[in-house]
């Protein structure tokens, strides 16, 4: 295990210790799953990322692999829509959240966690429709990543598809501007030493997260790519005060992006 997957071990079984938050906030979902995805799918950017082109009704009765699945939000609504769903992650709160969930909803299928570092994993399932990850390549080296693509073409059924999810920078001088200003839990680059302190125990490693990376790393593996830029006007939400209906704008930002193909590509 190399020292980018310590990290993220101790970033996120820290950030998952609140077990019946995470599990409560996963039910209040599932008890209102129409409501929660129409709004969520519109306006959180990775959801309407993932959830592009029908994937709600794409993946009923489906065999699904959620790789990197956190709080495992997303696992309990692909289980809840009617998917298999298995989920990995290398945290095992995650495993506790999912044991959890389980218990106390009940889904036709219950989600199956595997434990641990993927890599490693042992799958005994395979054959799946779907592998999918929100947020979560950008937290693996390239070195990582390509191994992980490569496992993931053995998992995948023969007419399968994968689909991420990711922040991507297409323009360094948006990004620099971005360390420069403080968002809540990082501080600017301006204030060097807090910056370098935040940065020794930051879980993303230093990598190229641009489309044009994603784009040529997909090409190794599968037969078609597409990738689909999002989210350049709703980032600026960030810049708003508090005061501001944030999620108003965000939803109101997707509309104006789809009607006049603003993307940084
Ligand atoms: C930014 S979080 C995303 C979580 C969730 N998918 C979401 O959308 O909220 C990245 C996740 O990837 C997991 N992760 C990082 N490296 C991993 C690895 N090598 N194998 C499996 N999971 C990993 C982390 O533990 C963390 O839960």
């Amino acid at each position: 295990m190399d020292d980018n997957q310590k990290k993220n071990i101790e970033f996120y079984d820290q950030k998952y210790q609140f077990l019946d938050a995470e599990v409560n906030g996963i039910l209040k979902r599932l008890n209102k799953l129409d409501v929660f995805l129409a709004d969520a799918t519109s306006t959180d950017t990775s959801w309407v990322g993932l959830y592009q082109d029908n994937f709600q009704k794409k993946i009923v009765g489906k065999k699904v692999l959620e790789l990197g699945c956190g709080d495992c939000a997303n696992a309990a609504i692909m289980a809840a829509l009617g998917a298999e769903v298995y989920a990995n992650d290398i945290s095992s709160k995650s495993g506790e959240i999912i044991t959890k969930v389980n218990e106390l909803y009940k889904f036709t299928q219950p989600i199956v966690f595997i434990e641990g570092d993927f890599l490693t994993a042992d799958f005994k399932e395979k054959e799946f429709d779907y592998v999918v990850g929100k947020a979560f390549l950008h937290h693996l080296t390239h070195n990582i990543e390509r191994k992980f693509f490569s496992k993931i073409c053995e998992l995948l059924a023969p007419t399968g598809e994968s689909r991420f999810f990711e922040p991507a920078v297409n323009s360094r001088i948006l990004d620099e501007i971005r360390w420069h200003i403080p968002v809540p839990g990082r501080p600017s680059k301006f204030s060097a030493k807090a910056f370098k302190l935040w940065k020794a125990n930051d879980p993303h490693p230093e990598r190229d997260n641009s489309s044009s990376h994603f784009r040529n790393l997909g090409l190794k593996y599968f037969r078609d790519v597409k990738i689909i830029n999002l989210g350049t006007l709703e980032r600026f939400h960030r810049l708003l005060p508090t005061s501001f209906n944030k999620r108003s704008f965000r939803k109101k930002a997707f509309v104006w992006e789809k009607k006049t193909s603003v993307h940084i590509k």
